[in-house]
Protein backbone atom coordinates (compact mmCIF):
# COMPACT_ATOMS: atom_id res chain seq x y z
CA UNK A 1 0.00 0.00 0.00
CA UNK A 2 1.77 3.30 -0.81
CA UNK A 3 2.06 5.98 2.13
CA UNK A 4 -1.30 7.68 3.65
CA UNK A 5 -1.02 11.05 4.22
CA UNK A 6 -2.05 11.50 7.50
CA UNK A 7 -2.60 13.82 10.88
CA UNK A 8 -3.45 13.69 14.49
CA UNK A 9 -4.56 16.03 16.73
CA UNK A 10 -5.61 15.99 20.60
CA UNK A 11 -9.19 18.01 19.93
CA UNK A 12 -11.08 18.87 16.99
CA UNK A 13 -14.85 19.28 16.53
CA UNK A 14 -15.63 16.95 14.09
CA UNK A 15 -12.94 15.10 12.09
CA UNK A 16 -15.76 14.71 9.34
CA UNK A 17 -16.45 18.23 9.41
CA UNK A 18 -12.65 19.29 9.00
CA UNK A 19 -12.18 16.86 6.09
CA UNK A 20 -14.90 18.07 4.19
CA UNK A 21 -14.05 21.76 4.51
CA UNK A 22 -10.50 21.19 2.99
CA UNK A 23 -11.54 18.66 0.77
CA UNK A 24 -9.93 20.85 -2.14
CA UNK A 25 -6.61 20.44 -0.71
CA UNK A 26 -6.45 17.04 -0.99
CA UNK A 27 -8.39 16.14 -4.72
CA UNK A 28 -4.84 14.19 -5.55
CA UNK A 29 -4.46 12.48 -2.22
CA UNK A 30 -6.42 10.39 0.32
CA UNK A 31 -6.08 11.84 3.52
CA UNK A 32 -6.64 10.50 7.43
CA UNK A 33 -7.17 12.79 9.98
CA UNK A 34 -7.81 11.50 13.74
CA UNK A 35 -8.12 12.79 17.37
CA UNK A 36 -8.59 11.97 20.81
CA UNK A 37 -11.35 13.79 21.63
CA UNK A 38 -14.69 15.64 19.71
CA UNK A 39 -16.40 19.09 20.63
CA UNK A 40 -18.88 18.72 17.97
CA UNK A 41 -18.91 14.95 16.67
CA UNK A 42 -21.61 14.20 14.36
CA UNK A 43 -23.71 10.55 14.30
CA UNK A 44 -26.43 9.67 11.22
CA UNK A 45 -29.45 11.12 11.14
CA UNK A 46 -27.92 14.50 12.46
CA UNK A 47 -27.48 13.22 15.48
CA UNK A 48 -24.32 14.30 17.87
CA UNK A 49 -21.85 11.80 18.41
CA UNK A 50 -20.49 11.31 22.17
CA UNK A 51 -16.60 11.71 21.88
CA UNK A 52 -14.68 11.74 24.78
CA UNK A 53 -11.21 11.20 25.41
CA UNK A 54 -10.48 7.37 25.97
CA UNK A 55 -12.05 6.89 22.27
CA UNK A 56 -10.54 7.08 18.88
CA UNK A 57 -12.17 9.14 16.09
CA UNK A 58 -10.89 9.32 12.41
CA UNK A 59 -12.14 10.55 9.11
CA UNK A 60 -10.79 8.99 5.87
CA UNK A 61 -10.97 11.28 3.00
CA UNK A 62 -11.39 8.82 0.16
CA UNK A 63 -12.20 9.94 -4.13
CA UNK A 64 -14.04 6.69 -5.11
CA UNK A 65 -14.51 5.73 -9.02
CA UNK A 66 -17.94 4.95 -8.06
CA UNK A 67 -21.77 6.44 -8.17
CA UNK A 68 -23.24 8.22 -4.95
CA UNK A 69 -25.37 5.23 -4.77
CA UNK A 70 -22.54 2.99 -4.07
CA UNK A 71 -21.30 5.01 -1.10
CA UNK A 72 -23.30 2.44 1.41
CA UNK A 73 -20.35 0.10 0.25
CA UNK A 74 -17.82 2.57 1.69
CA UNK A 75 -19.47 2.32 5.20
CA UNK A 76 -20.01 -1.55 5.11
CA UNK A 77 -16.69 -2.04 4.26
CA UNK A 78 -14.97 0.83 6.69
CA UNK A 79 -17.23 -1.37 9.42
CA UNK A 80 -15.65 -4.26 8.25
CA UNK A 81 -12.28 -2.84 8.41
CA UNK A 82 -12.76 -1.64 11.76
CA UNK A 83 -14.43 -5.06 13.47
CA UNK A 84 -11.32 -7.05 11.81
CA UNK A 85 -9.15 -4.43 13.18
CA UNK A 86 -10.12 -4.60 16.43
CA UNK A 87 -10.53 -8.70 16.32
CA UNK A 88 -6.91 -8.33 15.60
CA UNK A 89 -5.57 -5.73 17.71
CA UNK A 90 -7.35 -5.84 20.88
CA UNK A 91 -8.06 -10.27 20.59
CA UNK A 92 -11.99 -9.78 20.99
CA UNK A 93 -14.63 -11.06 18.82
CA UNK A 94 -16.85 -7.69 18.19
CA UNK A 95 -19.39 -8.14 15.11
CA UNK A 96 -21.39 -6.18 12.37
CA UNK A 97 -24.92 -5.21 13.71
CA UNK A 98 -26.41 -4.34 10.30
CA UNK A 99 -26.31 -2.10 8.78
CA UNK A 100 -22.61 -0.07 9.82
CA UNK A 101 -22.50 -0.66 13.59
CA UNK A 102 -19.48 -2.60 15.58
CA UNK A 103 -21.08 -4.53 18.29
CA UNK A 104 -18.98 -6.20 21.09
CA UNK A 105 -20.86 -8.17 23.94
CA UNK A 106 -23.99 -6.69 23.24
CA UNK A 107 -23.05 -3.23 23.05
CA UNK A 108 -22.08 -0.61 20.37
CA UNK A 109 -18.70 0.22 20.58
CA UNK A 110 -18.00 2.22 17.13
CA UNK A 111 -20.47 4.12 15.15
CA UNK A 112 -19.49 4.87 11.42
CA UNK A 113 -20.84 7.99 9.08
CA UNK A 114 -19.94 8.49 5.79
CA UNK A 115 -20.63 12.02 3.69
CA UNK A 116 -19.41 13.07 0.39
CA UNK A 117 -20.00 15.17 -2.40
CA UNK A 118 -21.96 14.26 -5.75
CA UNK A 119 -19.81 15.21 -8.99
CA UNK A 120 -20.90 15.24 -12.61
CA UNK A 121 -23.02 12.34 -14.11
CA UNK A 122 -23.76 11.39 -10.19
CA UNK A 123 -20.46 10.00 -9.16
CA UNK A 124 -18.29 10.66 -6.21
CA UNK A 125 -16.44 13.41 -5.99
CA UNK A 126 -15.29 12.92 -3.01
CA UNK A 127 -16.28 10.57 0.11
CA UNK A 128 -15.45 10.88 4.01
CA UNK A 129 -15.72 7.75 6.02
CA UNK A 130 -15.61 8.81 9.93
CA UNK A 131 -15.82 6.08 12.65
CA UNK A 132 -16.01 6.83 16.74
CA UNK A 133 -14.36 3.44 18.28
CA UNK A 134 -15.07 3.51 22.13
CA UNK A 135 -11.57 2.09 23.43
CA UNK A 136 -12.11 2.78 26.81
CA UNK A 137 -15.09 3.23 29.18
CA UNK A 138 -14.65 7.36 29.67
CA UNK A 139 -14.29 8.24 33.66
CA UNK A 140 -17.63 8.94 34.23
CA UNK A 141 -19.39 6.50 32.19
CA UNK A 142 -21.83 6.76 29.17
CA UNK A 143 -24.46 9.28 29.80
CA UNK A 144 -27.37 8.15 30.38
CA UNK A 145 -29.71 8.74 27.45
CA UNK A 146 -26.90 6.30 25.70
CA UNK A 147 -25.68 4.05 28.53
CA UNK A 148 -28.23 1.30 27.71
CA UNK A 149 -26.66 0.60 24.25
CA UNK A 150 -22.98 1.80 24.14
CA UNK A 151 -20.08 -0.08 24.92
CA UNK A 152 -16.41 -0.13 24.93
CA UNK A 153 -13.75 -2.48 24.31
CA UNK A 154 -11.62 -1.80 27.50
CA UNK A 155 -12.65 -0.25 30.88
CA UNK A 156 -11.23 2.79 31.94
CA UNK A 157 -7.78 3.24 32.57
CA UNK A 158 -7.08 -0.48 30.92
CA UNK A 159 -6.40 0.18 27.42
CA UNK A 160 -2.57 -0.73 26.37
CA UNK A 161 -0.45 1.97 25.67
CA UNK A 162 0.00 2.50 21.85
CA UNK A 163 -3.35 0.44 21.44
CA UNK A 164 -4.64 3.70 18.97
CA UNK A 165 -1.96 4.19 16.74
CA UNK A 166 -1.93 0.11 16.09
CA UNK A 167 -5.46 0.20 15.29
CA UNK A 168 -5.68 3.32 13.00
CA UNK A 169 -2.73 1.08 11.21
CA UNK A 170 -4.89 -2.02 10.72
CA UNK A 171 -8.09 -0.45 10.29
CA UNK A 172 -6.29 1.05 7.06
CA UNK A 173 -4.53 -1.97 6.06
CA UNK A 174 -8.12 -3.71 6.52
CA UNK A 175 -9.68 -1.02 4.23
CA UNK A 176 -6.93 -0.84 1.49
CA UNK A 177 -7.16 -4.49 0.92
CA UNK A 178 -10.63 -4.19 -0.51
CA UNK A 179 -10.36 -0.56 -1.78
CA UNK A 180 -8.09 -0.94 -4.53
CA UNK A 181 -6.32 2.20 -6.63
CA UNK A 182 -3.51 1.60 -8.97
CA UNK A 183 -0.50 2.44 -8.64
CA UNK A 184 -0.42 6.49 -7.92
CA UNK A 185 -3.80 6.84 -8.75
CA UNK A 186 -6.52 8.93 -6.77
CA UNK A 187 -9.54 7.21 -7.83
CA UNK A 188 -10.44 3.85 -6.36
CA UNK A 189 -13.02 1.10 -6.59
CA UNK A 190 -14.36 -1.12 -4.21
CA UNK A 191 -13.52 -4.97 -4.57
CA UNK A 192 -17.01 -6.54 -3.52
CA UNK A 193 -15.25 -9.51 -2.51
CA UNK A 194 -15.49 -7.51 0.91
CA UNK A 195 -19.31 -8.87 1.40
CA UNK A 196 -18.19 -12.24 2.46
CA UNK A 197 -16.13 -10.83 5.33
CA UNK A 198 -19.09 -8.16 6.18
CA UNK A 199 -21.75 -11.47 6.03
CA UNK A 200 -19.40 -13.66 8.11
CA UNK A 201 -18.68 -10.96 10.44
CA UNK A 202 -22.58 -10.14 10.68
CA UNK A 203 -23.84 -10.54 14.22
CA UNK A 204 -27.33 -10.72 13.74
CA UNK A 205 -27.66 -13.36 10.72
CA UNK A 206 -29.37 -16.36 11.63
CA UNK A 207 -31.09 -14.64 14.78
CA UNK A 208 -34.06 -13.24 16.05
CA UNK A 209 -34.40 -9.37 15.84
CA UNK A 210 -36.89 -6.28 16.05
CA UNK A 211 -37.86 -4.60 12.96
CA UNK A 212 -39.29 -0.99 13.23
CA UNK A 213 -40.18 0.15 9.32
CA UNK A 214 -41.84 3.36 10.38
CA UNK A 215 -38.18 4.02 12.50
CA UNK A 216 -37.98 7.40 11.03
CA UNK A 217 -41.05 9.01 12.65
CA UNK A 218 -39.91 7.78 15.77
CA UNK A 219 -37.36 10.87 17.87
CA UNK A 220 -33.60 10.16 17.48
CA UNK A 221 -33.23 8.77 20.96
CA UNK A 222 -35.78 5.91 20.58
CA UNK A 223 -34.92 2.24 20.94
CA UNK A 224 -38.09 0.83 22.22
CA UNK A 225 -39.40 -2.28 20.76
CA UNK A 226 -43.51 -1.52 20.70
CA UNK A 227 -44.16 -1.25 17.22
CA UNK A 228 -41.30 -3.38 15.91
CA UNK A 229 -42.48 -6.83 14.44
CA UNK A 230 -40.07 -9.78 15.28
CA UNK A 231 -38.24 -11.51 12.26
CA UNK A 232 -35.55 -13.94 11.91
CA UNK A 233 -32.55 -12.03 10.10
CA UNK A 234 -31.78 -15.06 6.99
CA UNK A 235 -29.04 -13.12 4.58
CA UNK A 236 -27.50 -9.95 3.43
CA UNK A 237 -27.78 -9.86 -0.52
CA UNK A 238 -25.17 -8.49 -2.94
CA UNK A 239 -26.57 -4.67 -2.31
CA UNK A 240 -25.76 -5.04 1.67
CA UNK A 241 -29.94 -5.26 1.74
CA UNK A 242 -31.25 -7.25 4.66
CA UNK A 243 -33.74 -10.45 4.42
CA UNK A 244 -35.64 -11.34 7.31
CA UNK A 245 -39.13 -13.69 7.39
CA UNK A 246 -41.17 -12.14 9.94
CA UNK A 247 -43.05 -14.24 12.50
CA UNK A 248 -46.22 -14.70 10.04
CA UNK A 249 -44.49 -16.10 7.38
CA UNK A 250 -43.88 -12.60 5.58
CA UNK A 251 -40.24 -12.49 4.07
CA UNK A 252 -38.85 -8.76 3.21
CA UNK A 253 -35.77 -7.35 1.70
CA UNK A 254 -34.90 -4.57 4.25
CA UNK A 255 -32.81 -1.52 2.87
CA UNK A 256 -30.46 1.01 4.54
CA UNK A 257 -32.12 3.42 6.40
CA UNK A 258 -35.98 2.63 6.07
CA UNK A 259 -35.57 0.31 9.08
CA UNK A 260 -34.27 0.23 12.95
CA UNK A 261 -33.12 -3.52 14.13
CA UNK A 262 -32.91 -4.46 17.78
CA UNK A 263 -31.35 -7.96 18.32
C1 LIG B 1 -23.40 6.88 14.30
O1 LIG B 1 -23.29 5.88 15.00
O2 LIG B 1 -24.46 7.54 14.26
C2 LIG B 1 -22.22 7.34 13.48
C3 LIG B 1 -21.17 7.98 14.31
C4 LIG B 1 -19.96 8.44 13.54
C5 LIG B 1 -18.97 9.16 14.43
C6 LIG B 1 -17.66 9.45 13.74
S1 LIG B 1 -16.42 9.93 14.90
C7 LIG B 1 -15.39 10.47 13.63
C8 LIG B 1 -16.26 11.16 12.61
N1 LIG B 1 -16.46 12.55 12.97
C9 LIG B 1 -17.73 12.81 13.28
O3 LIG B 1 -18.17 13.92 13.62
N2 LIG B 1 -18.48 11.71 13.15
C10 LIG B 1 -17.68 10.58 12.72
Amino acid sequence: MEELKSEHRACVGSTNTILKENADMHSKEDFLLSADRQTTGRGRMGRSFFSPDGGLYFSLLVHPEESAENSLFLTTLMAVAVSSAVSEVCGVKCGIKWVNDIYLDGKKICGILTEGKIGEGGKLDYAVIGAGINIEEPKAGFPEEISGVAGAVYEYGCAPEGIRKSLLDAVCRHFYAYYRKDAGAVRGRIDRGFLSEYRSRSCIIGKKIFVSENYLNNPPDYFGTDGARKALALEIDEECRLLVQYDDGEKRLLSNGEVRIRL
